[in-house]
């Protein structure tokens, strides 16, 4: 057991949430973090049909199990169903992330569930406090899938110092030292996607699992060429972190001309369907090279938990 004031609030065992993770993190996925003994989240993409929510959330509750749901501010805007869609699963925690989550904090907290903001900068932060968050997640641009511009540490640390809000730590924490190396810096937990990228219960398909065992740490890019070719209304401001690959080689860099290449949106559309990665995206962090094993996911936060209680315990010796 480690305690934190996030353990005790969501009664875990280990500060490790299961990052929401659109097409990678379903019930499955989130009903064996949290039978880790971590908090296992659902992760809604703005194209995602309210029923998924449903049939999804019924994992974890089925076996009696906490979960949350994670969803986007720019997708709520257009589709303010995925918000109802999400309290009616009745999770412990909502992340609204990727936006102004403002419109969102009142009726999720009338209806009795924490809510969770990522951050990408001290502005942010401003605006998640101004409305209302309960839980601030730094994400770092070291971290998988969407994100922003500043580093985990010095943007944890500068939350940190900005808030007494518990903060969870999101980029880059891959390891049992890594998550004791964020709580010893003062965060309550971290927040993780990738080192669940190559879990048997992770909703993306063994081709991609593979592809994620095989990377590197440096073979990952921050790139919005993805998002341009397939006309997805992402904010600019959030490019996407993926392994690099033959699109990326082609396109990173050239998004303008990007914007009015159909044959360019035809070829990611069709590689997405037909699960040709060398031009469809897998989102994955720099903590990528971590990850070499396909295993269940309820392993991963045992072995998580057991490596940060070895550092931890090593702390006092560091003080002679
Ligand atoms: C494949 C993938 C999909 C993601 N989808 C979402 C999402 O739907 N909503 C969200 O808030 N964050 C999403 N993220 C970001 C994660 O919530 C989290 O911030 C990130 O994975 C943490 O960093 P790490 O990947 O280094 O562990 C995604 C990340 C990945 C890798």
């Amino acid at each position: 057991m480690i305690k934190t004031p996030l353990t005790r609030w969501f009664d875990l065992d280990v500060p490790v949430f299961g990052a929401p993770m659109a097409g990678v993190a379903g019930g499955e996925l989130a009903r064996a973090v949290s039978l880790g003994g971590g908090l296992g989240m659902i992760g809604v993409g703005s194209d995602t049909p309210v029923e998924w929510l449903a049939e999804q959330a019924r994992l974890p509750t089925e076996a009696d199990v906490s979960f949350g749901v994670g969803l986007m501010a720019w997708a709520l805007e257009r589709r303010p169903e995925l918000l109802a869609a999400a309290i009616a699963t009745e999770p412990a925690l909502v992340s609204v992330s990727f936006g102004d989550p403002a419109p969102f904090v009142g009726p999720l907290h009338d209806a009795g569930i924490a809510v969770a903001t990522a951050v990408n900068s001290l502005a942010d932060l401003d605006r998640a406090l101004e409305a209302g968050a309960d839980v601030i997640v730094a994400q770092g641009t070291e971290a998988g899938g969407h994100t922003g511009q500043r580093a985990t540490l010095p943007l944890l640390q500068e939350v940190l110092a900005a808030t007494d809000r518990p903060v969870l730590a999101a980029g880059g924490v891959a390891t049992g030292a890594g998550l004791a190396a964020v709580l010893v810096a003062g965060a309550a937990g971290a927040w993780i996607g990738t080192p669940f990228l190559s879990c048997t219960e992770a909703a993306n398909t063994p081709a991609a699992r593979a592809r994620v065992r095989a990377a590197g740490g440096d073979a990952t890019v921050l790139t919005s060429a993805f998002d341009i070719a397939q006309g997805l209304p992402w904010p600019a401001r959030w490019p996407g972190r993926a392994l690099a690959n033959e699109f990326t080689q082609l396109w990173h860099g050239r998004e303008a001309e990007l914007r009015g290449d159909t044959a360019a949106a035809d070829l990611v559309r069709r590689a997405r369907d037909e699960g040709d990665l060398d031009h469809a995206p897998v989102y994955a962090g720099e903590s990528v090279g971590l990850v070499t094993t396909e295993e269940s996911a309820i392993d991963v936060v045992h072995r998580l938990a057991a490596g940060a209680r070895k550092a931890l315990e090593r702390v006092p010796r560091l003080l002679g």
